[in-house]
C-alpha cells in the first residue's frame, strides 16, 4: 500500500476566521460541500466561539445545518468551553476540536485565560464528549514561537501536547500559528513531541507568513508525521495572533505529497478549482502557488 498523508483542511474555520469582510453562509457552505467532493476526509467546517471574538463565524450553526454530509468524511468544529460544545451538538457536530497554547502570552489573549484554565475548560468537554461518542482533536498552538513572548520552550511544548493526549484528545495539532518555524526546528520540535505523545496521534499545522509551511511539513513528513492541516486556496491566520498569516495552501500540500509519491486520496484539479473559486468569493487572487500554476492548465 502507497505511503499515505492524511491531510486535515482547515480552510472553512482557519481560512475564514481571518478574513476582513464577511462572507456569506451561502458560500461556506459551498465551500465545505466543494472540499468534500475532492476527496478529503476531514474538513474542519466552523468554529463554536464566541461570536464576539470571531464575527466571522458567527453563523456556525447555520453552515452545520446547511452542508450536505458525505459518508466517511468528518466535519470536526473549533470549541474553547462547554458552552461552544453544546453549541456545537445541537448544531449536530460529531467531532470537535479544543485548543490552547504552548505560549501564556498568546493564550491568554485568544482565549482569555491561562494554559491550565483553558484545559481546565475542556473537562467537561472531555467528559462530555466521551459520553456521546464525540472524537474531540486537540491543538496546541505557538510550538515554534510567539508574536507576544517570543521563543518558546520546547518542554512547554511537549508539556501541554501530552496533557491534550493525556485527557483523551485522539489527535495533537502542532500548530506554528505565527509561521516563524523553519525546517529543522519543526523537525526537532516534532521528535520531541514524539517522544511522549505517539506518533500516530500527532498532526502538523504550519501557517506560511516567512514562506516556510512546505518545507517544513516535508521536514517533518520525512520525521514520520502523518497528518497535516493546510487551507485551501492558502486562507488563513489567527485574530489573536498579530502577523499571522495563511496556512500552507492545500493544494499545495497536495502536489507535493504527490511529487513525493505518498497519496493523499485528493483530486487536485477539483482542489484547485475550489482555492479559485473561494478566491474570487473573497475577491482576490487565490494564494496557492499550485492553484495559480493549473489555472486553464
Ligand atoms: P470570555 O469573554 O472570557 O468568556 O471569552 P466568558 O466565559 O467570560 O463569557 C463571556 C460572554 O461570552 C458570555 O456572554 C458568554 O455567554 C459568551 P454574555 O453573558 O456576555 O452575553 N460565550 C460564548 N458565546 C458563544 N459561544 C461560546 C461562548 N463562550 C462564552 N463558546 C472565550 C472566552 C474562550 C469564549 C473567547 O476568548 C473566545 O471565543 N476565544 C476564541 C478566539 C478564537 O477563536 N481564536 C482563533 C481560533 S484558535 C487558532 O486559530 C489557532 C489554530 O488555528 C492553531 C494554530 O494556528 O496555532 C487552532
Ligand atoms: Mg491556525
Amino acid at each position: 500500500m502507497a505511503d499515505f498523508v492524511r491531510i486535515v483542511e482547515v480552510g472553512p474555520r482557519d481560512g475564514l476566521q481571518n478574513e476582513p469582510a464577511m462572507v456569506a453562509t451561502t458560500d461556506k457552505i459551498e465551500l465545505v460541500d466543494r472540499l468534500s467532493a475532492t476527496g478529503l476526509r476531514s474538513i474542519e467546517a466552523t468554529s463554536f466561539v464566541s461570536p464576539k471574538w470571531v464575527p466571522q463565524l458567527a453563523d456556525a450553526a447555520e453552515v452545520m445545518a446547511g452542508i450536505q454530509r458525505r459518508p466517511g468524511v468528518s466535519y470536526p468544529v473549533l470549541v474553547p468551553n462547554e458552552q461552544g460544545y453544546e453549541r456545537a451538538r445541537a448544531a449536530g457536530a460529531d467531532e470537535v476540536a479544543v485548543f490552547t497554547a504552548a505560549s501564556e502570552a498568546f493564550n491568554r489573549r485568544n482565549t482569555n485565560a491561562s494554559i491550565d484554565e483553558s484545559i481546565a475548560r475542556f473537562e467537561p468537554v472531555m467528559a462530555r464528549a466521551r459520553a456521546d461518542g464525540v472524537r474531540v482533536r486537540g491543538y496546541v498552538s505557538t510550538v515554534l514561537g510567539c508574536p507576544y513572548q517570543g521563543e518558546v520552550p520546547l518542554e512547554d511544548v511537549v508539556r501541554v501536547a501530552r496533557r491534550l493526549h493525556e485527557l483523551g484528545c485522539y489527535e495533537i495539532s502542532l500548530g506554528d500559528t505565527i509561521g516563524v518555524g523553519t525546517p529543522r526546528k519543526a523537525r526537532a520540535m516534532l521528535q520531541a513531541v514524539a517522544a511522549e505523545v505517539p506518533m500516530q496521534a500527532l498532526a502538523v499545522h504550519f501557517h506560511d507568513t516567512y514562506g516556510q509551511a512546505l518545507a517544513n511539513v516535508a521536514a517533518c513528513v520525512e520525521e514520520g508525521v502523518r497528518v497535516a492541516d493546510s487551507a485551501v486556496a492558502g486562507t488563513g491566520g489567527c485574530p489573536y495572533a498579530r502577523g499571522a498569516s495563511g496556512n500552507v495552501a492545500s493544494e499545495d500540500l497536495v502536489y507535493m505529497l504527490h511529487g513525493m509519491g505518498i497519496d493523499t486520496g485528493i483530486d487536485l484539479d477539483a482542489l484547485a478549482d475550489t482555492g479559485r473559486w473561494l478566491a474570487t468569493r473573497l475577491g482576490r487572487q487565490t494564494g496557492s502557488k499550485v492553484g495559480r500554476a493549473l489555472e486553464g492548465a
